[in-house]
Formats: C-alpha cells, sequence, structure tokens
C-alpha cells in the first residue's frame, strides 16, 4: 500500500487537535500514511499548497485563517462549501485541488448519536451566534428538514446574513430576546465562543425551554459548559462539542484513506487530555 500523506493547514497551527484524530485512526486501521500540522502565513497560501501538490499529499483540511481564501485556487468547490461560505477539506487530484465542508456532518451526526429523539423538524431550532460554525450548523439543520430555524445573534447584520440562505425557514430575533424564544424549541444550539475558557460567560436562563427540547453546545473547552450543566439540571437532553470535532474529520479521512473511521469513547478521551 502507498504511503499517504494529508494534515491541516492554518496559522497558527500548533493548537490543532486534527494530528491527533487522524494519526490516531491510521494506527487504529493499520494504514501506511501520516497527517501533519502545516503553518502557512496567509501571504504564502499559494505557494504552501503549491509545495503540497509536490510532495504528493493526498489531500488537506483547512483552518483559520484560509477557509474562504482556499476557494480561488480551487478547481472546484462544492455545494455544501459554497453554501457554508468555507472549506474546511481538500482533496489533491491530478495536481489539482477539491473543496469541500464536513461541519455540517460532524455538527449533525454528533446530534444524532448524542440524543435520543431530537425534534428540530416539527419544532423550532434556536441558533445562538452567527459566526462561522453557526453558518454551517444552520445549514445542517435545513439539510436534515428543519422547518423554522430562529437565530440570535449580537450583531444582528450577521444573523440577517445567514437568515438569506432560506428566509422562509430562518427568521432573526434581537439577542435580547433569546430567552423569550426557547418556549416551543425542541433544540438549542449554542454557537458563540460564549462559556469558553477564558471568555465571557454565556448568560441565559432555560427556565422557559421545554423539558424535551435538546440542548447543544459547540463550545468544547470546557466540556461541560455553564449552559450544558443548568440543561442537564433540569432534565434537557445535552450533546457536547468534542463530538462534532471528532466526526467532522470522519469523511474528511475518508476521501484521503479510503476508510470511513469510527468515534470511539477512546479518542475522545484521548483528544480531550
Ligand atoms: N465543536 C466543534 O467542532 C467546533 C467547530 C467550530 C467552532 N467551534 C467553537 O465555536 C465557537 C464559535 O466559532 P466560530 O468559528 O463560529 O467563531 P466566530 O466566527 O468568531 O463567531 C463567534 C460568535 O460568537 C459571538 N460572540 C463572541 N463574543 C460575544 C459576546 N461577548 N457576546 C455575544 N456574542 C459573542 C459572535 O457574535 P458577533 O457576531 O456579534 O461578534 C459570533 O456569533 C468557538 O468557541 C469555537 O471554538 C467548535
Amino acid at each position: 500500500m502507498s504511503f499517504i500523506k494529508a494534515g491541516v493547514i492554518g496559522h497558527p497551527i500548533h493548537h490543532s487537535k486534527s494530528p491527533l484524530i487522524h494519526n490516531h485512526w491510521i494506527a487504529q486501521y493499520g494504514l501506511s500514511g501520516e497527517y501533519k500540522a502545516i503553518d502557512i502565513a496567509p501571504e504564502e497560501l499559494k505557494a504552501g499548497v503549491q509545495k503540497l501538490i509536490e510532495e504528493g499529499y493526498a489531500g488537506f483540511n483547512v483552518t483559520i485563517p484560509h477557509k474562504q481564501e482556499i476557494f480561488k485556487l480551487c478547481e472546484q468547490v462544492d455545494d455544501v462549501a459554497k453554501a457554508i461560505g468555507a472549506v474546511n477539506t481538500v482533496v489533491v487530484k491530478g495536481g489539482k485541488l477539491y473543496g469541500t465542508n464536513t461541519d455540517a456532518f460532524g455538527f449533525i451526526e454528533n446530534v444524532h448519536q448524542s440524543a435520543f429523539g431530537v425534534d428540530f423538524v416539527h419544532k423550532p431550532a434556536v441558533v445562538l451566534g452567527a459566526g462561522g460554525a453557526a453558518r454551517a450548523i444552520v445549514y445542517a439543520l435545513m439539510e436534515a428538514g428543519a422547518q423554522q430555524i430562529i437565530i440570535v445573534n449580537r450583531t444582528a447584520d450577521k444573523a440577517k446574513d445567514i437568515a438569506e440562505m432560506n428566509t422562509d425557514i430562518i427568521r432573526v430575533d434581537a439577542w435580547e430576546v433569546r430567552e423569550k424564544i426557547l418556549r416551543d424549541a425542541g433544540l438549542l444550539v449554542n454557537t458563540t465562543s460564549l462559556g469558553m475558557t477564558g471568555k465571557d460567560a454565556l448568560e441565559i436562563d432555560l427556565a422557559l425551554l421545554p423539558k424535551d427540547a435538546v440542548v447543544s453546545d459547540i463550545v468544547y473547552a470546557p466540556l461541560m459548559t455553564d449552559l450544558l450543566k443548568q440543561a442537564k439540571s433540569r432534565g434537557n437532553q445535552i450533546v457536547t462539542g468534542i463530538g462534532m470535532l471528532l466526526h467532522q474529520a470522519r469523511p474528511a479521512f475518508e476521501k484521503w484513506f479510503g476508510v470511513l473511521p469510527d468515534v470511539t469513547e477512546g479518542l475522545e478521551r484521548k483528544v480531550l487530555s
């Protein structure tokens, strides 16, 4: 079997958990290959990517700050990445780049595997935040059949921009009314960076949220955010953020290494330690 090279490009990149995840799977499935973290500064993106092509890379993940700029270097970008407005996975074929985005897959897989009977099809899904991750999550929810999505964000214009994806399904409300709109929700997702270690707290009282609603937080440091603690203590099912990170890596790994890997508790423990 030939040796397969893959990696993640970004700047900075030393913090990335992706090498740990992909190299774990390479070992688990007895494959021949390696996955590296590759620091490429913004002004060196084109030359840096060309070097990877010349070195025979099968592909790479793309993270901040290259997720938009990489579009220009791709021969083709699929519909998912276009809708989300970001490429996080590239396959190299015949010296050309083909871009996609696996964040939406990662989010929805994690919700379905972690929560039983989650209903965002008949009941509204409330999304806190309107950054890059929110766009992928709103797209994922629509693809999975959501009929009503309410986005609330500190900067309303960013939420309105995401709502343009489908104004029949997506509604924007003010950040200040985030507690009132929980009344009929089937799913609440925090996609802001609030609640993350070193960031401000997410201030929200879940009193109006139905007890059968599922609460998901994509922040995974800490794993049990204050939002998830509050949800759990009142009996709501919760979905932690680490699963999204692990599941989004699966289709990328499959594209390069030909195996769709599993997310195991062992891998989760390794990434969190
Ligand atoms: N689990 C995973 O796999 C995964 C994947 C992607 C991201 N994440 C995590 O998700 C979070 C967001 O990532 P992102 O890429 O979407 O970031 P981003 O594009 O920078 O968006 C940040 C979001 O947080 C909001 N926000 C930040 N500070 C705020 C404050 N003080 N008050 C109210 N809102 C505030 C922003 O609101 P404004 O628009 O008003 O600035 C925006 O909606 C990060 O913590 C990231 O680590 C996790």
